[in-house]
């Protein structure tokens, strides 16, 4: 908040509420992302599984409530599951509902930033033929094409050669849809926006009057991205941690992108990672894809 375009890294997002709000979010009319995803993946479970083959260790990155994971589960019969996410309690709630569900299931959880290099432990006496990286949620859409090149090359190095990578990616679409998707109705978006100023006074003791913020979120075509700013209502100054922010009338804090891909885009994009891409599956309205890629 220091820097001239002030912005704040999205993963800031995700505590409690946080997490609470963005599942609120999946449940919006406008936010069609976490109900198509699902549908893909269960109309294409036994392909899914076909492409991974038997054995598989199932990594999943940034797991959150792992709910579209079982569909995988139930039709990759994974000897192993390992979800990586950063909010701990989320981590251990959705393990621990995941672990009734599949008695047989071996599960460890890693709370870990999925950005950053992982220390996969060994699992002496599980058979593994392959290792898969779930991406689901078009989560990969949170970095410019610059970073999710780079973020695909570290998927790589985790699968190892000859590992599988099944990743969700939003697809390019009319932009008043998106804007709705980003600017809902009910105005849930704009509260998981907001719940950051509300985050930062809790957790650093800052003194933002929230309700001198908005919240904005829009389709920026030329860019192919949604961008989501909060943005100040008046000109102000807050104090976080002893220093003072200031802030001008309309400036914003730049807290979101989303960028969104066409299919061939994204397949030009796993190729310049490293992987080989094999299976693409989508939705009819082709909303939304699912890749399936090899990692050469
Ligand atoms: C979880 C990153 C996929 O970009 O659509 C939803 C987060 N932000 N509404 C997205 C989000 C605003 C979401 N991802």
């Amino acid at each position: 908040l220091a820097l001239p375009k002030k912005s704040i890294p999205p993963k800031y997002f995700y505590e409690e509420p946080g997490c609470g709000l963005f599942e609120a979010i999946c449940e919006l009319p406008e936010y069609s992302l976490t109900r198509t995803e699902p549908g893909i993946l269960r109309e294409r479970a036994a392909e899914s599984a076909r492409f991974v083959g038997p054995e598989c260790q199932l990594i999943e990155f940034g797991s959150g409530s792992q709910t579209k994971t079982r569909i995988l589960i139930e039709a990759m019969q994974p000897p192993l599951y390992a979800p990586v996410d950063i909010a701990e309690d989320t981590l251990r709630a959705s393990s621990a509902e995941m672990a009734k569900a599949f008695p047989w299931l071996n599960i460890v959880g890693l709370c870990a930033d999925y950005t950053r290099p992982l220390a996969m432990p060994e699992f002496a006496g599980v058979p593994i033929r392959r290792k898969a990286v779930f991406f689901p949620g078009s989560t990969i859409g949170n970095f410019t094409p610059g970073e999710a090149l780079v973020f695909l090359e570290h998927a790589r190095k985790v699968a190892g050669a000859g590992g599988a990578l099944l990743i969700g990616v939003d697809l390019k679409k009319d932009k008043a849809v998106l804007d709705a998707a980003y600017d809902d109705a009910r105005g849930v978006t704009a509260r998981f926006n907001l719940n950051l100023l509300h985050r930062i006074n809790r957790e650093l003791g800052a003194d933002f009057q929230v309700n001198r913020f908005r919240h904005k979120g829009f389709y920026d075509p030329d860019r192919s991205r949604i961008e989501m700013h909060l943005e100040s209502l008046y000109s102000q100054f807050v104090h976080i941690a002893g220093r003072r922010i200031d802030f001008a009338y309309r400036e914003t804090i730049h807290t979101e992108i989303s960028c969104k891909y066409s299919i061939a885009e994204f397949q030009e994009l796993g190729e310049r990672a490293g992987f080989r891409p094999e299976k693409v599956w989508t939705d009819p309205a082709q909303l939304f894809s699912v890749h399936g890629m090899v990692a050469s």
